[in-house]
């Protein structure tokens, strides 16, 4: 039990994906588990285990932004056991290559946060996916035919930034290919504790063409992803 989670020790599975919507993580358990069990629903930031392929494992929201992702998942590496955890989302497109719907594996993470910045002093730390995961995740994507990109990711704390597009300032031009809020805590945090960590997302609006997704194409591309971070996390 903690502040934010009354779900008791050994409730979740090692293997936990981290959507950042409350529903979407009901939606996960309730479509693809076998037996989901609710296990956390303080402040409806709900969590689930049940199996997938017969093998234990858990979902749990993150909600949004670095701030509470970084919440949720210290507890679970440090109060609940977690050692693979994998971000399913969405993410902006910064690279007009990377088409709506596509998927982005998050290989490194970029950051304007001062959560991951404000601990390494002089240095700029460079946030990375677990090599294993990222290996397993680009096979499965190949072997499922999904289109993906391998590449540095913009964790930003800013949604609405003042200035738009230009408001990524280079990075863009520094091979960083798509935005979210929360991978390089992820990241960073995995590190800190010694377990395996990924970041899975959708393309769903381009800030460069504006192409945004449809309704369906959502629901369809959602799937794909869940279905291969699935197929990662039991195998990690
Ligand atoms: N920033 C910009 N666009 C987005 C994001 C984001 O964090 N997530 C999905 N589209």
């Amino acid at each position: 039990m903690t502040p934010h989670n009354h779900a008791k020790e050994g409730d979740y599975a090692e293997a936990v994906l981290l959507p950042g919507d409350p529903l979407r993580a009901k939606w996960i358990a309730e479509t693809f588990f076998e037996n989901p069990r609710l296990v956390n629903s303080v402040r409806n930031c709900l969590g689930y285990t049940g199996t997938w392929k017969g093998k234990p494992i858990s979902v749990q929201a993150s909600g949004m932004g670095q701030p509470s992702l970084s919440i949720y998942v210290h507890e679970l590496i440090n109060n609940y056991g977690a050692k693979t955890l994998i971000r399913v989302g969405t993410c902006g497109g910064l690279n007009a290559k990377v088409k709506v719907r596509d998927v982005i594996l998050a290989q490194a993470a970029s950051t304007d946060s001062s959560i991951v910045k404000g601990r390494f002093g002089a240095f700029n730390f460079a946030p990375i996916a677990d090599f294993g995961l990222l290996r397993s995740a680009a096979d499965k994507a190949d072997a499922k035919g999904l289109k993906f990109h391998a590449g540095n990711m913009l964790s930003s704390d800013i949604f609405y930034h003042a200035d738009g597009f230009a408001g990524y300032d280079k990075l863009p031009d520094h091979g960083v290919i798509g935005v979210e809020m929360e991978a390089a805590a992820l990241y960073t945090l995995a590190a800190r504790f010694g377990v395996k960590a990924l970041t899975i997302c959708t393309m769903t609006d381009c800030l460069i063409t504006h192409e945004e997704i449809s309704a369906d194409a959502r629901q369809t591309s959602l799937k794909d992803m869940v279905e291969l971070a699935l197929d990662v996390a039991v195998e990690a």
